[in-house]
This record gives C-alpha cells, structure tokens and sequence, in this order.
C-alpha cells in the first residue's frame, strides 16, 4: 500500500462512502470531507475515519481538508442545478480548485467523472462534466481520471427505477428503449478506485462499466421478470420525455430531469480503446444478475 491517508470529498455520497468504508478496512486513514456528517461505521477497520465539514466552493475548506493528507479523491456530485448550486460551480470551479490544491500540496488525485461526457452535449450536466475533465487535467495531469458508467448497489436510483416500473399498469419507456447501458455495481467502481490509489497510479483515464452491455428494454424486461408481472410495454418519444421533464423541473425534486433523459437517448458504454476493469485485475458485476437475485 503506498497510500496511507486519504481525503475523500463527496465522502459520505452512495459512491463516495463505499470507498470510505474499504480503504479503512484496508487500514488508511481516511478524512470524509463534505459538506453534512454522514453516518460511516466500518465494523472491521483497521485505519481510522474523521469527517472534516467542508463546501467544495471554499478555498479554505478545500485546503483544511487536504491538510495531512498523501492523496484525495473527487467523488462530489450535483445532478440537479437548485439552492443557487451550479454545475458550473460544482463540476467545474470546484473539480478545477480540488486538483489545484492537490497539485500545489504534491498530493494524488483521482477525479470522479462518468461515461459520456461530452463538450457539445445538449446537457448541461454533461457538458459540465467534461469541462471538469479538462479542468482538471490542466491543473493536474497526474490525476487519474475515473468515469464510471450508470451505478448500481443496495439503494440505488437507476434498479430501483426499474423495479417501481413493475407496479405499473403500462410501462412507458424511453424511445423504443433501444439505448444501450452497461450499468456498473458500486463496489467495483469502489474497489478499482482503491486500487488505483493502492498501486500509485498516475496520469491515467478508465472508464467503469458492469460485465454485461444491455438495452434498456432488456433491463426493463428482467426486472418485470424478478417481480413476475407483465404490464405491457409502450414506446414514448424521447421528444415527450424532454417535454415531461421541463414540466417536472418546477418540483423541489423533480423524479426526472432533462439531463436524466438527453443521458438515455445515447448509448452509455465503456469505450473499445478505454482502459477498464480489466487493468486493475478486477471482474465487475452484472446488473442482471442483480436484479434477478439481489446480489
Ligand atoms: N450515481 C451514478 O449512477 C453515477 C454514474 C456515473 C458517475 N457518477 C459520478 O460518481 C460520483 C459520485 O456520485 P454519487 O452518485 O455517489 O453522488 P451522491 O450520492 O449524490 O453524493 C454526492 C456527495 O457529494 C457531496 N457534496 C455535494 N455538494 C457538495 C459541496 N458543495 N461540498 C462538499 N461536498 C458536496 C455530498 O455530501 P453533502 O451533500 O453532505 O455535501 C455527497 O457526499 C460523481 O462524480 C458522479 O457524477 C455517478
């Protein structure tokens, strides 16, 4: 192991908090920094974790949690702009002043960012996402750049979804449901992300998807099957979608927004020329499985 203390901003988020909770049972000292104390307890540990309350948007919160540390990881996300909270302020300004002080403390750094993103996208999430990207290997091109594909793990967004669809009596789905996924278990993404940090890597870009590369139908199919009932399936425009999600946007918590569904009009799978798993000695999980037994 040649990293010993780890900052983890993002540290109590579903991603984040894997991470947290296997680095210390492999004996680091992690330091969660975010911005609400979250409740991390790893029976077997034997490193330590301390939460630092940090906001990625100050500059001394970034530095007082970098303090002490041989290494940090981005793992913060923001999916809906609301609070006056910005892509831009998060994906961007912060992901860029995480790397800059990383780089100024001669500290690692792995970047949390995900499949896709893409500079022209018409999602203003996504193309955040990549501006970040850049940013970040500007400021520091040792970084290690991790883009995972859509996760999956107990509690999940993306399987539960899928699952409330069987209580449904007509299942819309998106288009023809016809985009393919290749949905990642959050522990694998956990587990490589550790490795990274274990062997030292630097400088690198990976790109995280599940064993099995699935069209939505396909998996809108599989969870109908688990819960044993067959509403009938209909095709809606991805154009209804985006029409469905503006409407939905005035909620404080919309259960759909309009980068959820420019995300779902284009395949979401790890490149031919991506390093991946298989690098880091790792064989992922299979959302279908999941779905079927749970595990
Ligand atoms: N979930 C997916 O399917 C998926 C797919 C691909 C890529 N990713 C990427 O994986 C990473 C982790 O995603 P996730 O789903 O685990 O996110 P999450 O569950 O929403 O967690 C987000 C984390 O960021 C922290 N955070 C948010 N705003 C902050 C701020 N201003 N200052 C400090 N901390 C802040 C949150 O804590 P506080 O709110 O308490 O501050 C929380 O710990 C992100 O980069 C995300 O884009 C996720």
């Amino acid at each position: 192991m040649t990293t010993q203390r780890v900052t983890v901003f993002g540290g109590t988020g579903f991603l984040g908090r894997r991470l947290v909770e296997r680095l210390a049972r492999a004996g680091c000292a992690v330091i969660v920094a975010a911005r609400h104390d979250g409740e991390i307890a790893v029976p077997d540990a034997s490193g330590t974790i301390v939460f630092r309350r940090t906001d990625v948007r100050d500059a001394d919160d970034v530095a007082a949690a970098l303090d002490g540390a041989d290494a940090a990881v981005n793992a913060v996300s923001l999916y809906v702009e609301r609070h006056g909270l910005s892509f831009e302020a998060i994906h961007v300004d912060a992901a860029a002043r995480i790397a800059r002080q990383a780089a100024e403390a001669g500290l690692r750094l792995v970047h949390v960012s995900g499949i896709g993103v893409d500079t022209r996208s018409d999602s203003a999430y996504v193309r955040a996402r990549a501006a970040g990207e850049n940013a970040v290997r500007q400021t520091h091109p040792d970084a290690v750049v991790v883009r995972p594909s859509v996760l999956f793990g107990p509690d999940d967004a993306f399987s539960s979804s899928l699952r409330m669809l069987a209580r449904l009596p007509v299942v819309p789905l998106f288009g023809r449901g016809e985009t393919r996924l290749q949905p990642v278990h959050v522990d694998d993404v956990a587990e490589a992300m550790a490795r990274i940090l274990e062997r030292g890597i630097t400088g690198a870009t990976f790109e995280l998807g599940g064993s099995g590369v699935h069209r939505y139908r396909d998996l809108v199919r599989a969870a109908l099957d688990a819960a044993g009932r067959h509403p009938p399936r209909v095709p809606v425009p991805f154009a209804l979608w985006r029409a469905l999600s503006a409407l939905l946007a005035v909620l404080p918590s919309p259960p759909l927004t309009r980068d959820q569904v420019i995300l779902l009009e284009t395949d979401n799978i790890v490149g031919e020329q991506a390093q991946t798993f298989a690098a880091l000695g790792i064989e992922p999980r299979d959302l279908l499985r999941f779905l079927t037994q749970g595990r």
